[in-house]
């Protein structure tokens, strides 16, 4: 928690403490919203044009129209002012922000169109994990019981909560989730593995979200003319993985040693793994 913790809700910077939402909001009632995490360093937002991006088009895709003036860059510059107002402009941290239908009486169809959406904007201090990064991260596969639109970044969560919380049960850092016989993605992150020496991940459609690290991630290894084999890793693939790792705002470039609780390839981080894990490193160091 940042230490004056002053957070925006529709239109106004106050504490977290006097910060209210009404029973009634759809977020609460329905998990009727999308959101977005961006990360932040040294008071500057990395990739804010790719996450501007993907909160309009979640916006779009679940029919929120943001009133005259509101806009996702208006919301990441209230970011940049959140950081300020909360001395987070020094080193890292994680700005959420969330729109939701807003708030009526509870009924399924939209709302009358006078009712305007809730915004929520919040910033947090983040400490990437470097123990992780360093050695790798345990993951679990479990089944992918999500929606067809786990393109948009909406607050429904429930799947991943649960595949999350099953996770940590047994010791892990994620569920690897698995649809129709091939990865789709994690519960909170993008899965990437080498298989027979070539680099692989889910295309992008509605059964993965486009994860903004993977855009990212995916422009790096053009750079170093590493290909990026968009075919989804198969289920019965996975015992010749020789390197997995996961992508995420939060999470960065994390390589993944253990599956189920044998090892991935040689049980150690991949050589491809860690230029990834580099180069990334390096474009959040510089900006985006
Ligand atoms: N999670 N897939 C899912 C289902 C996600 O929720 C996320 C992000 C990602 C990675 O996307 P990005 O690189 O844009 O962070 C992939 C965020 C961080 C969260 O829910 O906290």
């Amino acid at each position: 928690m940042a230490s004056k913790d002053i957070v925006y809700v529709n239109g106004k910077f106050i504490p977290r403490a006097d910060a209210r939402v009404s029973v009634d909001d759809r977020g609460f009632v329905f998990g009727d919203g999308v959101y977005e995490v961006l990360r932040a360093i040294n008071g500057r937002l990395f990739a804010a044009k790719f996450h501007n991006d993907r909160l309009r088009r979640s916006l779009e895709g679940i029919r929120i129209a943001l009133p005259d003036g509101d806009s996702p860059e208006r919301f990441a510059e209230i970011g940049k002012q959140l950081l300020k107002e909360n001395e987070l402009t020094n080193g890292e941290a994680t700005v959420y922000m969330q729109v939701t239908r807003g708030a009526s009486t509870r009924v399924h169809v939209f709302p009358p169109p006078e009712i305007q959406p809730t915004v929520y904007i919040s910033v947090a201090r983040f400490t990437p994990n470097a123990e992780l990064a360093q050695n790798g991260a345990s993951v679990i596969s479990h089944p992918d019981l999500r929606w067809g639109r786990c393109d948009l970044k909406t607050l429904n969560l429930l799947p991943n909560v649960l595949a999350s919380q099953t996770a940590k049960e047994r010791g892990a850092f994620e569920a690897m989730l698995i649809r129709d016989g091939v990865v789709t993605e994690g519960a909170k992150t993008n899965f990437f593995g080498v298989v027979d020496g070539s680099l692989r991940t889910h295309p992008c459609d509605n059964h993965i979200l486009p994860g903004i690290t993977r855009s990212v991630l995916r422009e790096l290894a053009r750079d170093l003319n590493i290909g990026l084999d968009e075919t989804p890793i198969k289920s019965d693939e996975i015992p010749r993985l020789n390197e997995l790792f996961l992508t995420g705002t939060t999470a960065d470039v994390m390589p993944v040693v253990r599956l189920d609780e044998k090892p991935v390839g040689n049980g150690k981080p991949g050589e491809l793994t860690r230029r990834l894990q580099r180069v990334l490193a390096e474009s959040l160091a510089s900006g985006d």
